[in-house]
């Protein structure tokens, strides 16, 4: 694939995500937020942005450039691309401070509910000859009191050999490389897929932009997105890497967690295997 392709369908991706966003979670703040709440929030983050501009002496240029930067983030569909890499990974720290099971991280743009049903024991949905090297990545959820959890959904989304995610790249089949997976009756899984290829942010946007100007990098490393979930217990939102894998200790997105690395085992016939287990907290 040429790099012009690659950015192109990039962008793409970044307006699917807006699209997606509104479509999925359809909650409305305004209407359900409490104003005491809003206050605090929105009293803090402007305050926050009062201190940056007093303590670096922002000017009048850099100000503009900010407001015409804000404004392109919008028209180009970049807000969830944007507060995905640079923002959510705070929150989530947050929201799972008290969790006792399996460590989480960010959930990214590109997650879709609904995808088709798989066995235990399954391959995810794949083209002919899908590119990547074939990855066996078995193990069991249970309870954090140690139960197994038969039938727990472990539903898995990942970008292909190219770094694309389908329905957000255009050319790829629905719901190539997306599953729900059902796991058998002791809660166990094997998921035959491929390794993922590591993901570049757009950079011929808004966010691009900034990374440029700002002299970072634009990628995450490989990963596999997850949401593993069963009755009665909280859903795990995770993403796991591969241990030495490009942008592993730098990805873009500071989603990275130590016991979200992974170590295939090179097997017979060219497939990598991984064994890991999932531990969900009581709801
Ligand atoms: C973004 C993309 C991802 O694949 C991901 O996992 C997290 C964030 C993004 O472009 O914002
Ligand atoms: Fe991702």
């Amino acid at each position: 694939m040429t790099d012009t392709t690659l950015k192109a369908t990039a962008a793409a991706s970044g307006a699917s995500a807006t699209e997606r966003f509104l479509t999925d979670k359809t909650g409305s703040p305004s209407r359900t937020a409490d104003t005491a709440r809003v206050n605090t929030l929105a009293t803090a983050v402007i305050t926050a942005v009062h201190d940056v501009i007093r303590t670096h002496r922002a000017t009048y240029e850099e100000y503009n450039a900010l407001k015409s930067w804000l404004i392109s983030v919008g028209q180009d569909g970049e807000w969830p691309l944007f507060l995905d890499v640079w923002i959510e990974h705070v929150v989530e720290e947050v929201a799972a401070a008290d969790r006792k099971g399996s460590k989480g991280t960010i959930e990214g743009p590109y997650y879709v509910p609904g995808a088709p049903a798989l066995p235990g024991t399954a391959a995810l949905p794949m083209r002919d000859g899908e590119p990547g090297t074939p990855l066996l990545f078995q193990g069991q959820v249970t309870s954090a009191s140690g139960e197994p959890l038969p039938g727990a959904l472990l539903e898995m989304w990942q970008a292909d050999d190219d770094g694309l995610y389908a329905q957000f790249a255009p050319g790829i089949p629905e719901w190539n490389l997306r599953g729900t997976v059902v796991a058998d009756d002791q809660g166990g899984f094997a998921v035959t897929t491929v390794q993922p290829a590591p993901y570049q942010i757009p950079t011929d946007g808004s966010c691009g932009r900034l990374v440029a100007a700002a002299g970072w990098h634009p990628w995450r490393p490989a990963h596999l997105h997850l949401k593993v979930s069963a009755p009665g217990h909280e859903t795990l939102t995770t993403q796991l890497y591969f241990k030495g894998g490009a942008y592993v200790d730098d990805d873009v997105a500071s989603a990275v967690k130590p016991e979200l690395v992974l170590d295939p085992t090179p097997s017979a016939g060219g497939v990598a295997e991984v064994t890991y287990d999932f531990v969900l907290d009581k709801a």
